[in-house]
């Protein structure tokens, strides 16, 4: 297990290490400090991971609400977020109250969202699910949802009070899943070089914690630089605007991941 901490506009870790999910209330405990969680997953996540990590929680005290929405890029609209709110709110949660996003971008980005805006911002924990968001939508507070006229056109910079990364979750990835999450990684080591890109010549499968590590410390250095992108966070978007144009014009046939490679 290793941690990385981050010194943004919030100070929080991300702690990274196989099967970390099985102590998540350990690690929650000291944000949710007795109040509920509302778990956010979708419906391929969450019978995988979600409902052992609500007993989890449960088991040591924690109230859980659930919220599950539909797998994919579409469910990140207006009408997901708004249920979401309204979901907040029929559980009468306060900002003593915790979110807790358990899956891959969309869930994060569509969480992380939530919890900015419900009551003008509640605590919020990443739970990524997916080698992609581990490596990149996880981490450094970029929160949105997507528009009729484009992808993250509504959305917020909202740093997450903790980012709990089990790598054991990516065991239910598919190859083009995983792959997707490796352009990413490709995209920080040719920004940074050094001893990320010297990894990526090697399988890395065989030191995943390390890639990982390595890849967010990249990240972390430039958003904790430039959070709110007026300059050099700008570099992240290697890729991403041919890559967003791409992705929409296939009509989300094509991942982010993919699309990204492309760019
Ligand atoms: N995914 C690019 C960024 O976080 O800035």
């Amino acid at each position: 297990m290793v941690t990385v901490p981050v010194n943004a506009s919030k100070v929080y870790d991300i702690i990274i290490g196989s099967g970390l999910l099985a102590d998540a209330a350990a690690y929650l405990s000291p944000i949710v400090k007795g109040g509920a969680v509302a778990l956010v997953s979708d419906d391929r996540v969450y019978p995988l991971y979600g409902e052992a990590l609500r007993h989890t929680l449960q088991d040591s005290g924690i109230k859980v609400h659930s919220f599950i929405f539909p797998n994919g890029e579409a469910s990140k609209n207006t009408d997901t977020y708004i249920a979401l709110l309204n979901f907040l709110a029929s559980r009468a949660m306060t900002r003593n109250d915790t979110v807790v996003a358990l899956g891959g971008g969309v869930t994060g980005d569509m969480a992380g969202f939530a919890a900015a805006t419900y009551m003008r911002g509640i605590n919020f924990v990443q739970m990524p699910t997916t080698l992609l968001a581990a490596v990149d939508s996880s981490v450094g507070g970029k929160t949105a949802i997507d528009l009729q006229a484009g992808k993250n056109l509504a959305g917020a910079f909202y740093q997450p009070n903790l980012v709990l990364c089990d790598t054991r979750t990516f065991a239910t990835l598919d190859d083009s899943s995983f792959a997707d999450g490796t352009a990413e990684i490709i995209k920080h080591g040719i920004l940074a070089g050094g001893k990320l890109l010297k990894l990526l010549y090697t399988p890395l499968k065989a030191h995943l914690e390390t890639v990982i590590q390595y890849n967010v410390m990249i990240k972390r250095d430039i958003v904790e630089a430039d959070e709110r992108e007026h300059g050099r966070r700008q570099l992240l978007n290697l890729g991403h605007t041919i890559g967003h144009a791409v992705e929409h014009l296939s009509g989300f046939q094509l991942t982010h991941g993919q699309a990204v490679a492309i760019g």
